[in-house]
């Protein structure tokens, strides 16, 4: 399959801090004395006390990753305080609010003290040391407060999207034994609100029957809006505050110190809560975000993320504000007032850099392509992507009409597992190929196996691992690292499984196809499929269901579930939109189905397993290559299903 070449821009290699020949000496260096290559790097970032060990990692037996270890650091204080001399009055965060008249702007000294205050008000309220404060935010720069804030007395904060459900907060508050919640009263997103308070208190009650205690809630006020009080637990962030001192001295942490929680969907169970620790994790992030994006002193730079994913945490607040850059946060959506917004703000804040999801990238480019054209994008330089594959034609359309042909595009690979990018081009380095990730960023090893675990060289298709540590991984699943080993270091042993699929080309370049495992990868978020038929089960009228990604145009993926009714339950089209609003209630929007189909019986083999490889072909309408039906217990459900396959083409 041959694809085509964009070459190194001529203007993005004048400029770039990473040529080709940079690259190639850095990355020969970086796998082949990894000690010495971040002895040199860590240093990139600021150490109450210098490190002296650099690298002490192992992927096999109990699985222990330790970087820097006896460094002393604090990331607020790299975020913010060694900052404040030389760019103090500098913009830190940009603030574009939901209404597109509704923005501001916040210098380091403001985030300092702003970060200082909340710091002290959550020391007030007895948060400790290692204590873990969940965050339930919509985008404002008080959810990067908050961040930072925890990160600045030592507290691991455990943010939580705010599109997730009450259910989804409890189970995440209960997991890390959460007694304090930072939240806002409502949240805005495209003109609508979203009850965060409320949200919050159903969850708390739904802790309380676990026997986990919130104590405290902080309230952000956002909208005003009218909301439920409990004096005893309740506190406005405003009145709070106001009363703090505007100085804390920032925590001595050891570099191997937890920052933060972040839950994530796996293949099995509730979802994990992936570890990340502060020295490792903030140079890789502030690495990765200078030489990726190829950030210059004084750039504007935005990432639409939002905070409560790991794209968020590494590159809207730690790894942007760690090498002083301005960010800019956004409270809206796309679409919203129209699908010239995203343009409109890069002309609005000159907007250098710009980071974004292929799902965005399509659905933009299904409004047609008169909404770009109306904005100039003058400033843009470089154009990023993250979250799944994007595919070659809203590449070419993000390249040629977004970037008009002058913006190199960097296809970011990367995982809430690895802290930060992992698989990327480098704007002045690295040819591109729509679709591609390209090449390994420094110490990063990849290597493709076969099912076996046999290593596959040169142009191949397999599953992709990683080899040796690098220092943003995770450390651990919050409380539970056998949990960590089988996950991630026992499918090939001594080697870190991505479950990703992924091809090599003859250049060498990586190409990522989506999980091999069963999560679906929706609008870039990342779903458990176990998740979705726990929630479906959970509803009276189910007694079994099977979920399987389906090729969706806008989503990438979408959620296509076999659903076998309670004996004597009709399947109505009524049935069908109470089971999507079941899940919904109990995961979130995101968790939407997009098509129910009431199946009698499931395929399974004799020994009762699920055989998932069949119900993929017929979601996606190609049961023409079911391949062998044969081991089934009853291979006539397979003709069932269909003749009421959903998504007939
Ligand atoms: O399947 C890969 C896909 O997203 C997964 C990680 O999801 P999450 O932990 O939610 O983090 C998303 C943001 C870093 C990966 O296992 N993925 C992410 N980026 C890409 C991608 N797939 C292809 N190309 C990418 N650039």
């Amino acid at each position: 399959m041959s694809s085509p070449v964009y070459r190194v821009l001529p203007d993005a290699k004048k400029r770039a801090l990473i040529d080709d020949e940079k690259y190639l000496k850095w990355y020969k260096q970086s796998v082949s004395d990894p000690e010495k290559f971040w002895a040199r790097h860590g240093k990139r970032i600021d150490w109450f006390k210098p490190y002296t060990k650099v690298k002490n990692t192992s992927f096999t037996g109990k699985v222990s990753i330790k970087w820097f270890e006896d460094g002393v650091t604090n990331v607020a204080y790299n975020c913010i305080d060694r900052h404040l001399k030389k760019r103090g009055n500098q913009v830190a965060i940009i603030w574009e609010g939901d209404n597109p008249y509704d923005d501001k702007k916040i210098t380091y000294n403001e985030l300092y003290d702003k970060v200082c205050r909340l710091a002290n008000v959550l020391k007030a309220n007895g948060v400790k040391k290692g204590d873990r404060v969940t965050i339930y935010m919509p985008m404002i720069p008080e959810a990067a407060y908050a961040m930072l804030a925890c990160a600045r007395i030592g507290a691991i904060h455990s943010v939580v999207f705010g599109g997730f459900s009450p259910d989804a907060l409890a189970g995440r508050i209960i997991d890390c034994e959460s007694e304090f919640v930072i939240t806002a009263d409502e949240g805005l997103r495209g003109g609508r609100k979203i009850p965060l308070k409320h949200n919050t208190d159903l969850a708390i009650e739904i802790a309380e029957r676990q026997e986990v205690r919130v104590k405290k809630v902080l309230v952000v006020q956002r909208t005003a809006g009218k909301i439920e009080w409990f004096e005893d637990r309740d506190i406005w962030y405003h009145e709070a505050i106001a009363k703090a001192k505007p100085d804390c001295s920032p925590a001595k942490m050891k570099a191997e110190d937890p920052l933060f929680i972040l839950y994530t969907s796996g293949s099995t169970g509730k979802p994990k809560g992936v570890l990340h620790t502060t020295g490792g994790y903030l140079v890789y992030a502030s690495m990765t975000h200078e030489y990726v994006f190829d950030y210059h002193d004084g750039d504007i730079y935005w990432c639409t993320a939002d905070v409560g994913w790991v794209t968020g945490h590494s590159y809207i607040v730690y790894g942007p504000l760690a090498n002083g850059a301005t960010t800019l946060m956004f409270e809206g959506v796309p679409n919203y007032p129209t699908p010239s917004r995203f343009w409109e703000v890069v002309d609005k804040h000159q907007v250098n850099i710009f980071y974004t999801a292929p799902t965005a990238i399509r659905a933009l480019m299904g409004a047609g392509d008169e909404y770009v054209k109306a904005s100039s994008r003058k400033s843009l330089r470089t154009l990023g992507s993250v979250g799944e594959p994007i595919n070659p034609e809203a590449w070419e359309w993000y390249y040629n009409v977004v970037g008009e042909k002058k913006c190199p595009i960097v296809d970011t690979w990367w995982q809430t597992e690895t802290g930060g990018i992992m698989i990327t081009p480098l704007p002045g380095a690295t040819n591109l190929k729509p679709g591609s990730a390209t090449r390994p960023f420094f110490g990063i090893q990849p290597q493709l196996v076969d099912a076996d675990g046999d290593v596959l060289e040169g142009t191949a298709d397999g599953n992709l691992c990683i080899i040796d540590s690098w220092p943003g991984q995770m450390r651990t699943v919050y409380g539970d690292h056998d949990r960590f080993v089988q996950t991630y270091f026992s499918t090939y042993k001594g080697k870190y499984f991505t479950g990703d699929g992924c091809r090599r080309d003859a250049d060498g370049y990586y190409w990522i196809t989506g999980r091999v495992d069963d999560v679906i990868n929706v609008s870039g978020h990342r779903m458990g499929t176990a998740e979705v038929e726990s929630a479906l089960v959970s509803h009276d009228a189910v007694s079994e269901a099977a979920v399987v990604g389906y090729p969706h145009d806008l989503k990438g993926q979408g959620i296509y579930c076999y659903v076998t009714l309670m004996a004597g339950v009709e399947g109505t089209d009524e049935l069908r939109k109470e089971l999507v609003k079941h899940v919904r209630t109990e995961i979130g929007p995101i968790a939407s189905p997009d098509k129910i189909q009431f199946a009698p019986g499931l395929p399974k083999t004799r020994s009762g397993k699920i055989m998932r490889r069949i119900l993929r072909k017929i979601a996606e309408d190609d049961f023409g290559a079911l391949g062998d039906t044969s081991t089934l217990a009853d291979p006539t459900v397979v003709d069932d299903l269909i003749d009421n396959r959903q998504n007939k083409k």
